[in-house]
């Protein structure tokens, strides 16, 4: 369900939704859209709208409602009552699936985090691993302690607990971190819209075998490898980070900070674009928008636009390099298909400049 309320990013046609859902393992059955000036206070889309998503959902036979916009607290209740069905947003969809994808500790650690701050905000208890651990921190409330009191206090202690062990692992993460800095590494780390084709060019440059899926959000923890480039006489350390996208839930920029912090703290950022992709522009600026939320505004980029491969003959670039213009400052851009196997070495010849460029190496 999507409702244009005349804002940018208004995706009329819910693909992003309908992929979304897919990735967290569900099967869209309608699309529904509506235009309104402003949500309705009750129940975001008007109660005509609501009957006939009602009645579309039976039809469908359709388990679950996903809104595109975010609801509140109050219209989520309310249409779930009305429609007799669960209803999520995309905020939620994306935790559920950070929650499904994460591998490490740390990842797990950072979605727990996000999912329990979400709920803070909600007290809507809909996770049952929260129900199990009810009865411990439940017993220790007083008497005449209303539910949501409870409720509170029980997320409170749960988001306390989680960030004590994230900031244990931040630290071991620091120590890692700063081992691999006195090594004089030069740091290269992609980024960019999820999908861009992240793992597939890290992949392709360092030739391991990361989880590349047509799915959204299939990196969730950062890998990094050496990569020796014969040009430069030197190795970098390429790391591959989480895929961005737009309106990236506030709780999970927060609680994937120290992730996020990898492209920060880069010397390079390679900026992978899906050139195929016909949302590619807005794509760059919602990539970018996090970035400057991160402090990483002010890292060098280097612009991939990749999947040249499955561009029309007549789409094709007429150059290997150019440049594009981003926030008014020309940056160097390259055009490759990392499945393909195209414009890697012109990237590598890039990457070995910079390098080069960067911290000149001292003699021996
Ligand atoms: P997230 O982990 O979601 O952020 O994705 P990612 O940016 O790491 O993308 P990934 O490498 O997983 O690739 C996404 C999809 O695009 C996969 O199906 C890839 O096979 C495909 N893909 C990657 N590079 C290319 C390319 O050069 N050409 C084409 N046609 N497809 C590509």
């Amino acid at each position: 369900m999507g409702v244009d309320l005349g804002l940018p990013h208004f995706d009329s046609e819910l693909e992003e939704l309908g992929q979304l859902a897919e990735t967290a393992g569900m099967q869209p059955v309608a699309r529904v859209t509506a235009k309104r000036r402003a949500p309705d206070a009750a129940l975001f889309v008007g109660r005509g709208k609501a009957d006939e998503i009602k009645a579309l959902a039976e039809e469908t036979g359709a388990t679950e409602i996903l809104f595109d916009q975010s609801l509140s607290p109050a219209q989520q209740r309310n249409l779930e009552k009305h429609l007799e069905l669960p209803v999520n947003d995309r905020t939620l969809l994306i935790l559920e699936i950070f929650a499904q994808r994460a591998r490490s500790h740390e990842g797990k650690l950072q979605v727990e985090l996000a999912r329990l701050q979400y709920l803070s905000t909600r007290l809507v208890r809909r996770w049952s691993h929260l129900e199990r651990q009810r009865g411990g921190i439940g017993s220790r409330g007083g008497p005449g302690e209303t539910q949501i009191e409870l409720d509170r206090r029980m997320i409170g202690e749960a988001i306390k607990r989680t960030r004590e062990r994230l900031e244990k692992v931040k630290r071991q993460r620091q120590t890692q971190r700063r081992q691999r800095e006195r090594r004089e590494s030069f740091k290269v780390s992609l980024v960019g819209y999820t999908n861009a084709g992240k793992t597939t060019l890290f992949n392709a440059l360092v030739k391991a075998r990361a989880y590349a899926a047509d799915q959204l959000f299939a990196t969730l923890d950062t890998t990094t490898r050496e990569l020796y480039l014969q040009a430069a006489g030197r190795s970098i350390s390429l790391s591959d980070t989480v895929g961005f996208i737009r309106d990236l839930p506030h709780t999970l920029i927060d609680a994937f900070e120290a992730t996020l912090q990898e492209a920060a703290d880069a010397d390079l950022l390679l900026h992978v674009v899906d050139v195929a992709n016909p949302h590619h522009l807005e794509q760059i600026g919602e990539v970018e928008r996090v970035l400057e939320e991160i402090g990483a505004a002010g890292v060098p980029r280097l612009l991939v636009f990749n999947k040249i491969d499955a561009l029309a003959p007549g789409r094709q670039p007429r150059n290997a390099s150019d440049t594009f213009e981003l926030d008014g400052v020309q940056v160097p851009r390259l055009f490759v298909s990392a499945r393909a196997g195209l414009g890697l070495d012109v990237l590598r010849g890039k990457l070995a400049e910079a390098a080069a460029r960067e911290r000149p190496l001292l003699p021996a």
